[in-house]
């Protein structure tokens, strides 16, 4: 195993230990989450970088432009209702469907003209990512499922409203067939076309938490690629590994690369005729797949297994940071972490002074700039804040956790996570938790921690 691997990442090792996602009973109630095995931006289509883009990409978005500018011009027919231009554009082709199951071409082309009509939404400052994640329809059986799935909620608009990124959270199965891991794929299907503004559409399981609120995916790093999630290429091509790479944490360039991918990968799915058909030849080809049901994990490594010159070569697989983890290795080290970046508050005062909580990105960056020169001045890896700890395993809405883990580890990772990352939160308006696990809030100090 390679020694840049982040502790909270997943290796062979910890997958054969990994829980199975979901057993029959808990697959309908955690349909969202995404319990996987291992460790998962500008206005690019499908790689190609139009010149007469670029010119989009850098441009600040004119601050007198509001997303809820209403026109004066009446809603006559004739077009000119608020900001929508009455040229037509693909939401007027009735041949255009949200579903999957019905092929849509020419979205790069389609996609760029409704952007051209719309130029105050292609002028993005950088590139807009649309968050997506989801639960089930119903109540949860889980007596607390629904309380962790709101504090999970609450972290990811956490996260969002620091970094400027919309979020849409799905209570619906968007097509009846795709439940359980599968159901996400329709409902980036469907949000593609609903947000051509998005450059990127990042998906991510509701038992998964930002647990680094400062922290900013490397869009630039992405740029000649199309999807992005956590994975080891050699547990890929040379293990076969279901667990080489996480299914429940990516992002998804909206192109038609994209959709044409998750064509593909929908074909493995219940939605499919073949679906049983692929579930045997998934466990044959994959050295540790042990049932024979299609899962989308096993689905996207024999896309990349069988079908690298297809798809390869625009899926970047990211292990340098824990673009997700694995909540077992992370949970047990947060008040480490914890007591590493407050002895680096004590010693840079920009990193304490208060502030705007609209001014937390530069902030943030600030932090991640001075962390970067510690890491690099002391060694010492394994305290820089996981950005997505990932509570693989542990079904917060069925309550169906795997069996591997004891008692109350799941909830009481949960809790400890959350507040881990509530207390970044909570700063800016001056209070934080009294101990990872007590739901109580303490005021702080001016000039903490300086001054404790
Ligand atoms: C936390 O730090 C202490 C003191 O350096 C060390 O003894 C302990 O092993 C660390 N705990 C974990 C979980 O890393």
């Amino acid at each position: 195993m390679s020694s840049s691997m982040h502790p909270g990442s997943p290796s062979p090792a910890a997958g054969a230990l990994m829980p199975r996602r979901s057993n029959k009973a808990s697959i309908l109630s955690d349909i969202f989450v995404f319990a996987g095995g291992a460790a998962f931006t500008v206005l690019i289509f499908c790689g190609l970088y139009p010149s007469s883009f670029s010119v989009f990409v850098n441009a600040p978005m004119p601050a007198s432009i509001s997303r809820y500018h209403v026109s004066d011009r009446p809603f006559d027919g004739s077009g000119g209702v608020y900001n929508d231009p009455p040229a037509a554009t693909y939401y007027d082709d009735p041949s255009v469907s949200y579903s999957i199951g019905s092929r849509i071409g020419e979205w790069d082309a389609k996609r760029r003209e409704w952007l051209r009509l719309h130029p105050a939404y292609a002028a993005a400052g950088r590139e807009r990512l649309l968050m997506l994640s989801g639960s089930q329809p119903g109540p949860c059986r889980n007596p607390v499922g629904d309380h962790l799935l709101l504090r999970l909620f609450k972290n990811k608009v956490d996260y969002c409203r620091r970094h400027g990124i919309e979020i849409f959270y799905s209570n619906a199965v968007l097509h009846p067939d795709m439940n359980s891991f599968w159901t996400k794929i329709p409902i980036i299907r469907a949000a593609m076309l609903a947000h051509p503004e998005a450059e990127w559409v990042w998906w991510v399981d509701s038992d998964a938490v930002f647990t680094d609120m400062d922290f900013e995916l490397p869009l630039d790093r992405y740029r000649p690629y199309n999807l992005v999630a956590n994975g080891w290429p050699h547990l890929v091509y040379d293990a076969r590994s279901w667990v080489s790479l996480n299914a429940g944490v990516f992002i998804i360039r909206n192109c038609q690369w994209s959709l044409d991918f998750m064509a593909a990968w929908a074909a493995m799915g219940p939605a499919s005729p073949d679906y049983e058909r692929w579930g045997k030849i998934l466990k044959a080809e994959l050295s540790d797949k042990e049932d024979d049901a299609a899962d989308d994990q096993s689905a996207l490594v024999y896309l990349l297994l069988k079908h690298k010159d297809r798809w390869g070569d625009k899926i970047y697989l990211e292990n340098e940071y824990t673009f997700q983890g694995y909540w077992i290795g992370i949970v047990g080290r947060l008040e480490n972490i914890t007591t590493k970046y407050t002895e680096m508050e004590r010693r840079v005062h920009g990193l304490r002074r208060r502030h705007a909580e609209i001014l937390n990105r530069d902030y943030g960056r600030l932090r991640e700039e001075q962390v970067t020169r510690e890491e690099a001045l002391r060694g010492g890896e394994g305290w820089r804040r996981p950005f997505i700890t990932h509570f693989t395993g542990c079904q917060p809405c069925s309550g169906d956790h795997n069996k591997l883990y004891s008692g109350n580890s799941c909830w009481e990772g949960m809790q400890r996570a959350l507040h881990f990352a509530d207390d970044q939160v909570l700063r800016d308006y001056g209070f934080r938790h009294d101990g990872l696990l007590n739901i109580d809030v303490k005021p702080l100090p001016f000039d903490y921690p300086a001054t404790e």
